[in-house]
C-alpha cells in the first residue's frame, strides 16, 4: 500500500480495477457500511443482488447471503470477506424433517426464511426474509404451512394469518432468542417516553413489549415516521449506524447486553482488501444444487412485487 493510501482509498481503487461492488448487512461493522454501495435488509439485499452490472460482488455478511446472492447470479463472482461468517440459525432445520413433514401432511407449502442453506431451500416451495413474510404466506394456495428454521418468525407470522395452519420447526437466531425482558423492562425505565421496536426472531414475550415490530429496514423506517423522539431497538446493534446517520435528533438505546452478531462481525476492511486483492473465498454453488435452490428464491421475488 502507498503510504499516502488509506486503507479505504486502496479498496476503493480496487473496486474500480476489478469491476466490484461491495454490498452490505446493517449488522455489518460501521466502517463498513461507510463504504458500501448497497447497504440494506436480507429482501433488499438479494433483490438488488440481481441486476447489478459490476463483474464481481464482495457480500460483507454471512454465508447464506453470499450463497443466495450467488445463486441468483451465477455468472457473477461473489466473494465473501470471511468465510467463517456463518449464521447458526441457516443450519437449524433438515431435509429429514422437511420429508417427513411432507408425508405427513397434504396441502402443506414449506416455507424456507431465507437465514438458510441452500440444501434447506433446494428442499423448500418458497423463501421469504421477515420483510416480505406476512405477505408471501397470505398469498400461498396452501392451508399448512411448514416454515423453517425460525420459530419466533413462524409463530409471529402465524399470528397475523391466522387463517393458515403452521407446523413449527424448533429454529431460533442466536442473537435475538436472548434479548432479556427483564433488560428491556429496565431500559423502559430509564428512558419511559421511548417507543419499543423489535424484530421478528425475536421470542414472543419481547415482541409483547414492542409499539413496532419489522425487518431491519422496517425498524428504521419506523424510526424516521414515528413522533417518538427516543426508542429502544430490539434488534442487532448495527442498525445504530444508520439510524444516527437518518435520524442525528433522535436517541437510540439498546439492552444492557448489547446484541451482537459475532458473525457479522467478522467483516473487516482488511479482509474485503484481502479479497479485492486475491480473488480468495469466493462462493461456488455446485450446478444440480443451484439450479434447485434457485426456484423458491426467485419464487420470493415473483411474490413479493
Ligand atoms: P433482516 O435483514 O431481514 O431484517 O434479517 C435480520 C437478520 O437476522 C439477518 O441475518
Ligand atoms: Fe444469523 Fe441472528 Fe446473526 Fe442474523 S443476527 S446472521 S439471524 S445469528
Amino acid at each position: 500500500r502507498g503510504a499516502d493510501m488509506t486503507i479505504k482509498e486502496e479498496i476503493e481503487q480496487l473496486k474500480k480495477e476489478k469491476d466490484a461492488v461491495i454490498l452490505a448487512h446493517y449488522y455489518v461493522r460501521p466502517e463498513i457500511q461507510e463504504i458500501a454501495d448497497y447497504i440494506g435488509d436480507s429482501f433488499y439485499l438479494s433483490k438488488v443482488a440481481v441486476g447489478l452490472k459490476e463483474k464481481t460482488i464482495v457480500f460483507c455478511g454471512v454465508s447464506f447471503m453470499g450463497e443466495s446472492a450467488k445463486i441468483l447470479n451465477p455468472e457473477k463472482t461473489v466473494l465473501m470477506p470471511d468465510m467463517a461468517a456463518d449464521c447458526p440459525m441457516a443450519h437449524m432445520a433438515s431435509p429429514e424433517t422437511i420429508e417427513k413433514v411432507r408425508a405427513e401432511y397434504d396441502d402443506l407449502a414449506v416455507v424456507c426464511y431465507i437465514n438458510s442453506t441452500a440444501e434447506l431451500k433446494r428442499h423448500s416451495d418458497v423463501c421469504v426474509t421477515s420483510a416480505n413474510a406476512v405477505k408471501i404466506v397470505k398469498n400461498l394456495p396452501n392451508k399448512n404451512i411448514f416454515f423453517i428454521p425460525d420459530r419466533n418468525l413462524a409463530h409471529y407470522i402465524a399470528g397475523l394469518v391466522p387463517e393458515k395452519h403452521f407446523i413449527y420447526n424448533e429454529g431460533f437466531c442466536i442473537v435475538h432468542e436472548y434479548m432479556e425482558v427483564e433488560e428491556i423492562q429496565d431500559a423502559k425505565k430509564a428512558h419511559p417516553d421511548a417507543e419499543v421496536l423489535a424484530h421478528p426472531e425475536c421470542p414472543q414475550a419481547v415482541l409483547e413489549l414492542a409499539d413496532y415490530i419489522g425487518s431491519t429496514t422496517g425498524i428504521i423506517n419506523y424510526a424516521g415516521e414515528t413522533d417518538a423522539q427516543e426508542m429502544i431497538i430490539c434488534t442487532e446493534s448495527g442498525v445504530l449506524y444508520e439510524l444516527e446517520k437518518r435520524y442525528p435528533e433522535k436517541k437510540f438505546y439498546f439492552t444492557e447486553t448489547l446484541p451482537v452478531c459475532r458473525n457479522m462481525k467478522k467483516v473487516t476492511l482488511e479482509k474485503i482488501l484481502h479479497v479485492l486483492k486475491t480473488g480468495e473465498n469466493e462462493v461456488f454453488v455446485d450446478d444440480a444444487l443451484r439450479e434447485e435452490s434457485k426456484k423458491p428464491l426467485e419464487r420470493m421475488l415473483e411474490l413479493a412485487k
